[in-house]
């Protein structure tokens, strides 16, 4: 029986070996723990086969170096690292966390440059994301706060700042009853939920906010691809707020919510349509094939 995510049985690998789940700890006075310089991967496992490994493992490297420090394990061995971790906890269906670190070390500042870059992987089984979201389409609220410009933070890393305001967006919305919240971006155009990206139908036309200030996700890109693939037009634009309210069918795409339906933003009603439909059953069959 699993208890909190610290107490659990299993394996994870930390700085380069595979070391008791419960003794995977870090040091009060870690940098990240202060100044938020820690950036992470979420990927999921089907069938033994993560998808997209390759692709997370540079995303994380290239988000280390969005924030100044380099990891100092290479691509190939962060791949062969998270074979590791799935082999010694007996997992073929899994989501697979990396994160990377500045750790404790000389520099208690600001200023970071002699502390160690630290790297770990744990892996564990995580059903739907958003629960029965996935079957009736997700109800979601509308954030106060908005994707930051480019100009104010490193907004295409993956790295723990740009959470913040995630982890704050979505208590908010689960207090009002709602699956997850959406985002404006800082120019108040629609941008996306706290951990996925957003698209919508209308006319037989897909639209998905151009990602110039978030993360451009890799399920969002691998969604692209099926939609072309399909031969339906994709508009990767600006969304303006009062657009919502034509739209017909919403859904968001993640590694952790794959293709999830949405029924609701605010006060806009959206329908599970036919077509978020056949693009959630497509990644499903693509995640696996
Ligand atoms: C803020 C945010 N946007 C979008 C995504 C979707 O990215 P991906 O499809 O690469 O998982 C995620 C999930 O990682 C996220 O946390």
């Amino acid at each position: 029986m699993a208890g909190g995510y610290d107490d659990r049985d299993g394996k994870i690998w930390m700085d380069g070996k595979l070391i008791e789940w419960r003794d995977a700890n870090v040091h009060l006075l870690t940098h990240a723990l202060h100044y938020a310089s820690s950036v992470f991967e979420g990927e999921r496992a089907y069938g033994g086969t993560i998808f997209e490994s390759r692709k997370h493992s540079e995303r994380l490297h290239n988000s280390a170096r969005l924030i100044d420090f380099e990891i100092p394990w290479t691509v190939d061995e962060i791949e062969a690292a998270k074979q590791e971790v799935l082999a010694a906890n007996g997992l073929t269906d899994a989501y697979v966390r990396a994160v990377s670190w500045r750790g404790a070390g000389p520099d208690m500042g600001v200023a970071s440059a002699r502390n160690p870059v630290r790297l770990a992987i744990a892996a564990w089984e995580w059903g739907a994301y958003y629960g029965d979201s996935k079957f009736k389409g997700a109800k979601l609220d509308i954030s106060k706060w908005k994707r930051p410009s480019p100009e104010t933070i490193p907004s295409h890393a993956k790295a723990a700042g740009l959470y913040m305001i995630c982890t704050m967006s979505k208590h908010a919305a689960e207090a009002k009853g709602c699956a997850d919240a959406m985002m404006f971006d800082y120019r108040g155009y629609v941008a996306e939920a706290t951990g996925a990206n957003i698209f919508f139908v209308k006319d037989g036309e897909v639209h998905t906010p151009d990602p110039d200030c978030f993360l451009n996700g890799i399920t969002r890109q691998t969604v692209i691809g099926m939609l072309e693939k399909r031969q339906i037009k994709v508009h990767q634009r600006h969304i303006m707020p009062e657009e919502l309210e034509g739209f017909e069918q919403c859904w968001l795409t993640g590694t952790a919510a794959e293709v999830t339906p949405v029924g609701q933003i605010g006060d806009y009603n959206f329908e599970v349509g036919a077509l978020t439909r056949d693009i959630a059953e497509g990644y499903e069959k693509l995640v696996r094939s």
